[in-house]
């Protein structure tokens, strides 16, 4: 099936407070878990960036992971962001998680011009010109940083998708579902991504693999010369 846009930002309340909460628990999981899984020989410090962090779901868990990493988090969405600030206070982690407002591909301003890892889960299916997060990859990243993408994979047709979001968020909000099935619409096939891989001069960095019939992760390391 052809492509269609959903909105970039996600900014209504209603639908911030859903995307915190518990349903998208596995989707966040399966990410901390590959970063993990990935990258085991990480330096014991360092810094992290992870582009349309949404509600700090991920940042939270990462912290928790790797309490020596600052982490960054960066949503072009303010409803978004003030959930992302209400976890990060919950859980205390004021010191180690810092939020900042930003909409790509417009210039970031940041504490640090490049991060030992750039990561981004759910966001590359929401831009309208996806060259735009593998651009913020080359500009944000060091040299040889680890970079670690997860969205969701355009399934064939609008069944497949479906059937899809039944699977995965049976017992979830209408919108939430609904919201999904938008995105599974907007998202890319795994022929495109790895097209703009190689359109962003990556594909001998990362590596393109799908972890479950829905998803797919992008992940390695930058070259040297970032
Ligand atoms: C589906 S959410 C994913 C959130 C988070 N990464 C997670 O997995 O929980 C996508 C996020 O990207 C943000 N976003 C979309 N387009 C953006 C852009 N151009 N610049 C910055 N943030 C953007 C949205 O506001 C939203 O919070």
């Amino acid at each position: 099936m052809n492509r269609i846009l959903e909105p970039e930002l996600m900014n209504s309340l209603e639908q911030t407070a859903a995307y915190a909460g518990p349903d998208m628990d596995n989707a966040c999981w399966l990410f901390v878990q590959s970063f993990r899984k990935y990258f085991r020989n990480l330096t014991p410090k360092g810094t992290i960036l992870d582009l349309g962090c949404g509600p700090a779901t991920i940042p939270v868990r990462l912290a928790k992971l790797y309490p020596d990493y600052e982490i960054h988090g960066v949503d072009g969405a303010p409803e978004m962001l003030a959930q992302a600030g209400l976890a990060v206070r919950r859980e205390g982690l004021q010191q180690q998680i810092q939020l900042f407002h930003g909409i790509l591909p417009d210039k970031l301003t940041l504490p640090y011009k490049g991060y030992n890892s750039v990561i981004s889960n759910s966001f590359l299916h929401h831009l309208a010109d996806p060259a735009v997060l593998w651009q913020a990859i080359h500009a944000y990243g060091l040299p040889n940083a680890a970079v670690l993408v997860i969205d969701l994979v355009r399934p064939e047709d609008p069944q497949q998708a479906q059937l899809v979001v039944d699977r995965c968020l049976p017992e979830a909000p209408p919108m939430l579902r609904q919201d999904m099935l938008l995105s599974l619409h907007a998202a890319f096939t795994i022929d495109e991504v790895r097209a703009q891989l190689a359109e962003a001069q990556l594909e001998k960095n990362l590596t393109l693999t799908m972890p479950t019939p829905f998803q797919f992760a992008a992940y390695g390391h930058l070259g040297l010369d970032g």
